[in-house]
C-alpha cells in the first residue's frame, strides 16, 4: 500500500541480503521503523513481541521462519529432525491464529521431499513468496466481494455516507496489502462511495487507535476512533450500518475468533439489526475444528499490556503505569464468536452464510 507516495508492504524478502524485513509495528503511528529478520529467533521473536500481528501476517512470517531456519541449518545440516524441531517452535509462537501452522506447514511439507540443502532453501524462499502473493490476491478479492454488500449499503441511503464499524487492525498492517475487514472498506473509497469507519480503540495495545486509524488516514478514508464500549450505543441509534471485522481462527461451522472485545460487539449488532461481517482468506479457516468456544486456544498474554500504556512523549515513545502497582490483571487476548451471530464471511471466493453448509459450498476441496 501506500504510505506518503511510496509503495510498502508488512514484510518483503531482501534478495541482495536474503533476509526478511519487516515494519515494526509497535512503534506504530508514531514511527515508520523497518527490521531485519537474519534468523528463525528473530522470527519467533518478532511474532510473540507483536513487531508483526493479524492473523495473514503471522502466517506469511511463520512461513519465512521456515526458511530461515533451513538458511541457518548448524552446519549446513537440514535434517528433516531439526526442521520438524524449528516448526514446532515457530508454530507456538502464538497460539490462536491458525494461519501461523498453516503457513509454517506449507513450506515445511514441501521442502522436506527435497534433499539437496541448496535446493531447499531456494524452495523455501520461493513457497514463502508464493503464499506471499496468494495472501494479497485473497486479500484484493475479499475487497471485490465485499464491496458489493457496500454498494447495496450506499444504494439503500441513496448515497449518504456509509458507516462501518471495524475492531482491532484487520487492515494492510494485519495482512500484506488491503487487509481483510479494510479490504472492502479501501475498494469502495477508491470508488468513489461516501464512506466513514468507526475504529474502536481495542484495548490493550489499541490497535485500531494506533494501526487502522494510521492505514485509513494515510489512505483518505474518513473515520473516528471510538472507545471500546461506545459501539452499542453508536448502533442503538442508527449510527452504524455495518460491522466488518477479521478473524484468527474461523470454525469449519462458522464460530469466529477474533480480537477480545469482538463477541460484544457482535451481540450489540444482533442486538440492532446491524449486518455483522467477517472477512478472512481462507488460511484463516480451521476446518479441523466445530465448536469454536470450547476448542479454539484463546492466547493470554503479558498482564502488563494492560498495566501500561504505550505512546508518545515529549522525550519519545515511552510506557506509563495506568494503574495500582500492585493490582492483578488478565489479559485475555481474543474471544470466540458463535456463528449464530454472524451474517456472513466475506472471502476471496464470495460471500457465505456461517453455516457449514455453506462455508463448504463455498470450499468444497478443504479437508475436513
Ligand atoms: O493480536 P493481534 O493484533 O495479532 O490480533 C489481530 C486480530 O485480532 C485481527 O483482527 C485478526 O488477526 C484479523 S487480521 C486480518
Amino acid at each position: 500500500m501506500k504510505v506518503d507516495g511510496k509503495n510498502i508492504r508488512t514484510i518483503w524478502f531482501d534478495e541482495s541480503d536474503k533476509i526478511v524485513k519487516i515494519i515494526d509495528q509497535r512503534k506504530l503511528p508514531h514511527e515508520l521503523a523497518i527490521v531485519d529478520l537474519k534468523t528463525v529467533d528473530d522470527a519467533i521473536h518478532a511474532i510473540k513481541e507483536m513487531y508483526v500481528r493479524g492473523a495473514p501476517l503471522i502466517g506469511v512470517t511463520g512461513a519465512y521462519a521456515v526458511y530461515l531456519a533451513a538458511l541457518n541449518a548448524p552446519n549446513g545440516q537440514i535434517s528433516t529432525d531439526y526442521l520438524k524441531h524449528e516448526a514446532r517452535r515457530i508454530k507456538s509462537a502464538r497460539p490462536t491464529a491458525v494461519n501461523l501452522a498453516w503457513g509454517v506447514d506449507r513450506v515445511l511439507s514441501e521442502i522436506l521431499t527435497i534433499s539437496d540443502p541448496a535446493k531447499k532453501i531456494d524452495s523455501a524462499i520461493n513457497i514463502s513468496a508464493a503464499i506471499t502473493e496468494l495472501e494479497v490476491e485473497n486479500c484484493r478479492k475479499i475487497g471485490e466481494h465485499g464491496l458489493s454488500l457496500i454498494e447495496q449499503i450506499s444504494h439503500q441511503k441513496e448515497g449518504k455516507t456509509v458507516n462501518v464499524l471495524t475492531h482491532c487492525n484487520a487492515g494492510w498492517l494485519a495482512c500484506i496489502e488491503y487487509g481483510t475487514a479494510t479490504a472492502p472498506i479501501y475498494a469502495a473509497f477508491d470508488k468513489g462511495i461516501d464512506i466513514h469507519v468507526w475504529v474502536d480503540e481495542t484495548r490493550p495495545l489499541n490497535q485500531g487507535t494506533r494501526l487502522t486509524a494510521w492505514e485509513l488516514g494515510k489512505h483518505g478514508v474518513d473515520h473516528t476512533i471510538i472507545t471500546d464500549n461506545a459501539g452499542g450505543h453508536l448502533m442503538q441509534h442508527a449510527m452504524v450500518d455495518m460491522v466488518i471485522v477479521g478473524t484468527d481462527r474461523t470454525t469449519a461451522a462458522g464460530d469466529v475468533a477474533n480480537k477480545i472485545g469482538t463477541y460484544l460487539k457482535a451481540l450489540a449488532a444482533w442486538d440492532n439489526n446491524i449486518p455483522f461481517y467477517v472477512a478472512l482468506p481462507s488460511s484463516t479457516f480451521d476446518w479441523n475444528l466445530k465448536d469454536g468456544v470450547k476448542d479454539i486456544p484463546i492466547e493470554q498474554r503479558d498482564p502488563a499490556e494492560i498495566k501500561f500504556v504505550h505512546g508518545l512523549s515529549q522525550d519519545g515513545q515511552a510506557s506509563v503505569l495506568i494503574c495500582p502497582q500492585t493490582s492483578q490483571a488478565a489479559n485475555f487476548a481474543f474471544d470466540v464468536t458463535p456463528a449464530k451471530f454472524v451474517t456472513g464471511f466475506i472471502t476471496e471466493r464470495g460471500i457465505c452464510k456461517a453455516t457449514e453448509d455453506d462455508i463448504r459450498r463455498l470450499f468444497p476441496d478443504k479437508d475436513r
